[in-house]
């Protein structure tokens, strides 16, 4: 991002572009990748996440954001995919994404989803649960389709973030308990049974935004330690560890994340001592960011609309809202913003970012200072390229906003902006028959 001059103002760029000038040519709101921002973050993981004792893996977790162009810049990075749905999978499909390099995640696949995943391929699904396991392993054998399979454990951690984001804890709605070893055992033992599954290893992943890199040495701790264990009681050969995402990014000045070396060299380094400890081999690591490799590449532009004063607030409306960017209603999450045209101007004036949306709960940003809004200007809110197109929804009949990646003075749009009549398209008034 920089930022160029317009007589006495600052106006804010984005890949050589003037915030003003996307939102003319694309209109708000308007989600603004930096495609050199998106690249860095993916191949600062290609280039950290490595050792010279066993192969690495860096998984993108495509439920952060994704469309066809993103895939296709994940794949020329040498990046692999988290799918957790026949239809994350699908678009991997349509972007031409490879089979080879897509891990199918969640904790109720369908019939349809899982023969989804066998008949395109996909290199490995990861099981939830037992019944899952069953399910996976009839159908593949049914099928005749091979398929490799990890197994999801519940790391038991509880890692320090909103709770509805935290997934290792006890009674955590995904994985296996790592304790339960009766259930693992029997998971083994169905996927050693079928000629068309082969387990090569357990994952796990215990939340999001997380800054203290602890709770990764803790999580490595006791998978390592617990693959030891059922290496000695049982001879269970383990292949290969996925540590999962929920690398913490910063949303405002407040948040301090690590940077991707730092992260990428402490698992590495964790790993290698905890397995020369128990004198342990694997052929492989993983891990699987999601948000740290789109979330500050990108931003979203509104257009200021009407303003109002309460006795307590001065509200400042903008075109999207809770549409566009839920999590502030989910999960408190905060923002910082600017108006793009007004950079150098002090701010003096205390806002209440509100939306659109028939909905008290729809506020962007409280306590926003700005300098001195009027209808028309622009605002930006920074580091929204994770979770925000992708948990976007048509409340109030609200269409979602374009997606636009900007590089080096050029822009193209990815997603287009959805019309009144893009909504519509599944109306029906068909006759059922029963
Ligand atoms: N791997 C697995 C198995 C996951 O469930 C997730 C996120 C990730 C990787 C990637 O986590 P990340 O690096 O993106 O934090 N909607 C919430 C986040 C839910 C994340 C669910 N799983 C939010 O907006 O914060």
């Amino acid at each position: 991002m920089s930022e160029a001059r317009n007589g006495k103002d600052r106006i804010l760029e984005i890949g050589g572009i003037s915030v003003p000038d996307l939102a003319k040519a694309c209109g708000t709101p308007l989600f603004v990748y930096d495609e050199k921002e998106l690249d860095q973050q993916m191949s600062d993981y290609k280039t950290y996440f490595r050792s010279d004792q066993f192969e690495t893996e860096v998984i993108y977790a495509s439920k952060a954001f994704t469309c066809k162009a993103l895939l296709q810049m994940l794949d020329q990075n040498g990046l692999s995919l988290d799918v957790v749905s026949g239809g994350e999978l699908y678009m991997a499909k349509q972007a031409g994404f490879p089979m080879e390099r897509i891990y199918f995640h969640g904790n109720n696949k369908t019939d349809e989803e899982i023969k989804l995943a066998l008949d395109l391929g996909c290199k490995t699904i990861v099981l939830d649960s037992l019944m899952e396991c069953e399910r996976v392993v009839t159908l593949a054998d049914s099928k005749g389709c091979s398929t490799e399979v990890m197994i999801r454990i519940n790391p038991g951690i509880t890692a320090h973030t909103h709770k509805y984001i935290i997934t290792g804890n006890l009674d955590s709605k995904f994985g296996v308990m790592f304790h339960d070893e009766e259930t693992i055992l029997k998971m083994l033992d169905l996927v050693k049974n079928s000629k068309f599954t082969t387990f090569t290893g357990f994952h796990a992943h215990i939340g999001s935004q997380i800054f203290d890199l602890r709770a990764y040495d803790a999580v490595i701790e006791r998978l390592i330690k617990y693959i030891k264990k059922l290496n000695r009681d049982h001879k269970i050969e383990i292949e290969c560890l996925d540590f999962g995402g929920g690398f913490g990014v910063r949303y405002t000045e407040e948040d301090q994340p690590n940077e991707v070396q730092e992260v990428c060299s402490r698992i590495i380094k964790k790993c290698e001592e905890e397995l020369l400890k128990y004198d342990l081999h694997l052929k492989k690591i993983m891990i699987e960011p999601g948000r740290s490799i789109v979330a500050e590449a990108g931003n979203t532009i509104y257009q200021v609309g009407f303003m109002k004063k309460t006795p307590n607030k001065e509200y400042l409306f903008v075109d999207g809202g809770m549409t566009d960017n839920i999590r502030v209603a989910l999960y408190d999450a905060r923002y910082d913003c600017d108006l793009a045209e007004k950079m150098d101007r002090e701010k003096e004036y205390r806002y209440t970012v509100a939306g659109k949306c028939c909905e008290s709960g729809d506020i962007l940003i409280e306590d926003a200072m700005l300098p001195k809004a009027e209808t028309g200007d622009l605002l930006i809110v920074y580091g929204t390229g994770a979770y925000g197109y992708s948990m976007a929804n048509n409340y109030n009949r609200i269409s979602r906003p374009a997606v636009v990646f900007v590089k080096d003075g050029k822009a193209r749009i990815v997603i287009k902006r959805e019309s009144y009549s893009d909504q519509l398209r599944l109306e029906a008034n068909e006759e059922v028959i029963i």
